[in-house]
């Protein structure tokens, strides 16, 4: 548990630090030829995805930043992940204190404007997994990089005057007082008392009478600020009073994106908040390699024959996730030797932010074995970090056996080779799966350049091979 501090907008405007609208100059050039142009046509809206490494992410991570950190990171989210699941069943049975209300704010006369005073769930990594684009915020528009992330629901973006903190980001810093459309949501809104459901964290009330949201992310990783509504656009295409985060304390967000995109299953997700106006509860992407281009559409009209579909299931244990069911694996055409039961012996989500699929330990272990035997000719190299099947030599240099993963209803992934080995470093390649006791997570390392619809208002989740270009 991690105790904020509770933030006095008198003593901190001082200290805020200031975001730098100077970009890196990345060692690779982009040399996609695809422009980053968000449209608009029937079938709903189309926005550019990039791999959070890829030189033409408008806010790339460094090139050199070590493997073993992006594995780190990981391990904390799947670890808050992992939490929030084994956590809601207490909330769930304590309503009182979903509604509490951080007293220090409400008792102290000088915190005029305060933020808020409250413990924070512990939290996943951000940024570090989670795919990139932009969107617009504001009248007159002002385009900002953004983590995309199924995992989480409410979207916020660093925010004017930065009252705490704001690390520095790729072009300028979302400034309402510059915003024709900008509003502060007062504490009475039906979308304050949303917060609980969206961040798992309770909502606070400013002295002033603004709601204050604090979404937190792990690894001491959050986003403090106040809920407000904006315009919202993408290209051309706008959309008026949409609710997020005007973040002013904000801690933790790798890179230089300027906040994060929620898409998590909640009323508050811009995919909820975006549907009625798209024609539907529906999202598809494609999440790219570093050297290739992706893409988030979001609307119901996308082409449903070259799917294969698996219910979306849903668990009381977070209702805000997509749950799916695994129901086999296979490696060079053979199934594992496992017992089927082992598949589902944990709850699966499927998440965009988790570069490595978890299995049930059981399950993992028989494909760390089948993948060995498969490639017994190639050398072994040390474990790296949490993967422990590794090879010397590249991924795309070795000869890797076929693996597929099955999901209830018959949905499949295919997976290429650059789903099942991850290069760690120049001379090192790793089988990209971990073993796990609590969540079993369908990582973005197996998505990769596979079309993915989740398909809401038709509970279901569809898989089609070669979606990015
Ligand atoms: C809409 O745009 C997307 C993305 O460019 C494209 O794939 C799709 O075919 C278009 N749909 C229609 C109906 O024009």
């Amino acid at each position: 548990m991690a105790l904020l501090p509770l933030l006095l907008a008198a003593c901190c405007s001082l200290l805020f630090t200031i975001a730098s609208p100077a970009r890196d100059i990345t060692s690779t050039a982009c040399a996609s030829q695809i422009s980053d142009f968000p449209h608009r046509n029937s079938s709903g809206l189309h926005l550019t995805l990039h791999h959070p490494q890829s030189p033409c992410s408008p806010a790339p991570l460094p090139s050199d930043l070590p493997f073993s950190t992006v594995l780190t990171h990981d391990d904390a989210r799947v670890a808050h992940l992992a939490s929030r699941l084994a956590a809601t069943d207490n909330n769930n049975n304590a309503p009182s204190s979903r509604a509490r209300r951080p007293t220090s704010l409400q008792n102290k006369k000088q915190a005029a404007d305060s933020l808020a005073s409250v413990p924070l769930m512990p939290g996943m990594s951000i940024g570090v997994g989670n795919y990139v684009t932009q969107l617009g915020l504001g009248t007159p528009a002002t385009t900002y990089a953004m983590v995309v992330d199924t995992g989480s629901s409410l979207t916020w973006l660093q925010c004017s005057p930065c009252l705490v903190s704001c690390h520095r980001q790729a072009g300028t810093l979302y400034d309402p007082s510059a915003s024709s459309t900008y509003a502060s949501v007062p504490c009475s809104a039906s979308q304050c008392g949303e917060l609980q459901a969206a961040t798992l964290n309770p909502s606070a009330c400013s002295a002033s009478n603004v709601c204050v949201y604090q979404a937190s992310y792990g690894d001491s990783s959050f986003s403090v600020g106040y809920l407000s509504k904006d315009t919202v656009s993408f290209g051309s295409t706008r959309f008026p009073d949409f609710y997020y985060g005007c973040g002013q304390d904000n801690e933790g967000l790798f890179g230089r994106s300027a906040g994060l995109i929620g898409l998590a299953r909640n009323k508050l997700s811009l995919l909820s908040q975006l549907a009625p106006a798209l024609g539907g509860d529906a999202f598809s992407y494609c999440l790219p390699t570093s050297a290739s281009t992706g893409y988030l559409s979001i609307g119901s009209s996308y082409s449903p024959g070259q799917y294969s579909y698996t219910p979306m299931a849903s668990s009381s244990l977070d209702a805000s996730l997509y749950f799916v069911g695994l129901s086999g694996m296979s490696v060079a055409g053979a199934p594992l030797a496992v017992s089927p039961s082992e598949y589902s012996s944990l709850p699966t989500i499927i998440d965009s932010g988790t570069v490595i699929t978890r299995l049930p330990t059981a399950v993992y272990t028989a494909l760390s074995k089948a993948v060995a035997a498969a490639m017994s000719g190639t050398q072994r190299a040390p474990a790296y970090s949490i993967l422990d099947t590794c090879f010397d030599g590249q991924a795309s240099q070795l000869r890797v056996p076929a693996v597929a993963m099955a999901f209830a209803g018959g949905a499949s992934l295919k997976l290429a080779t650059r789903n099942v080995l991850i290069d760690v470093d120049d001379s090192t390649t790793c089988l990209a799966f971990a073993p796990t006791d609590s969540t079993a997570i369908i990582g973005n390392t197996q998505q990769q350049t596979f079309s993915v619809v989740y398909d809401v208002a038709q509970s279901r989740i569809g898989f089609a091979a070669g979606g990015c270009s």
